[in-house]
């Protein structure tokens, strides 16, 4: 059960709001003015990702996100980059399994997706809203999701969703404090699934066939579409693999 009481013993901060359901743990947290503060769901019943896309947000997953000050400035470039590298950690302190980035904001393991994140800003404050789909079977996700997402794992775990939130609170929050975003952005390309695949990348409706060459220190996206190299901010990819696409 996520327990306010727990979350606070982990993480030390006292803006902690719990809900059995929600609409969005984000939408909720762009309401708060007291920084730090973690807003945490049972279920979301419109859970969203980038580009307006829904978030399956069943009972029991992992659903929250984190509302700071907004005193970043230009940095905040990285903090998308740098919060997938605080999933990544933290989940592979806790569950010994090392998942990988697909740019720019999902976290994946064995080839399917079980975390995804969305940054987003209300001016003053900042909101990180992360996604784990924490622990079930594959066969019991939404026929549309169910050849690529997948959980972190099979059956519940033997700790539970307040400390893999707090873990993950902790070690963004550090990471955030100290602000060396060029570590960050090392381990991102690191951990990153993409870089050397052939890839689809999909901008304003246009789908384009082009190889990864790699991800800069400021995590664009660096591009060779039919022979010219191309940096790119915004936009999605699909990695073709032998296997699938991603
Ligand atoms: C994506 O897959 O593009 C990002 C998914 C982000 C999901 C999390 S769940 C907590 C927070 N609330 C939301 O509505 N979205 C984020």
């Amino acid at each position: 059960m996520l327990s306010k009481q727990e979350l606070f013993n982990y993480t030390g901060i006292s803006s902690i709001h719990i809900f059995e359901s929600i609409s969005s743990t984000n939408n909720y947290a762009k309401t708060i003015k007291a920084y730090p503060a973690i807003v945490a769901a049972n279920k979301q019943t419109e859970g969203r990702g980038r580009y307006g896309k829904s978030f399956y947000s069943p009972e029991n997953g992992i659903y929250f996100s984190v509302a700071l000050k907004n005193d970043f400035g230009r940095d905040i470039l990285y903090i998308t980059p740098t919060a997938a590298v605080a999933v990544c950690m933290s989940i592979k302190k806790l569950s010994g399994t090392a998942p990988k980035i697909k740019w720019v904001n999902d976290i994946y393991i064995n080839n399917r997706k079980v975390s995804g994140i969305l940054t987003e800003s209300t001016g003053p404050s900042i909101i990180i809203g992360i996604g784990i789909n924490f622990y079930g079977q594959n066969n019991t996700l939404p026929s549309h999701i169910r050849d690529k997402a997948g959980f972190l794992f099979e059956s519940k775990p033997g700790f539970d969703r307040n400390l893999m939130i707090s873990e993950i609170f902790n070690t963004l929050y550090n990471y955030l404090n100290e602000r060396n975003f060029q570590l960050y952005m090392q381990i991102y390309k690191e951990l990153s699934l993409a870089i050397n695949k052939k890839i689809k990348f999909s901008l304003n409706g246009g789908v384009f066939n082009a190889t990864v060459k790699d991800i800069a220190d400021d995590g664009a996206i660096i591009l060779e579409i039919g022979g010219s190299i191309e940096k790119y901010y915004s936009g999605e990819i699909s990695i073709i693999l032998p296997e699938g696409v991603l």
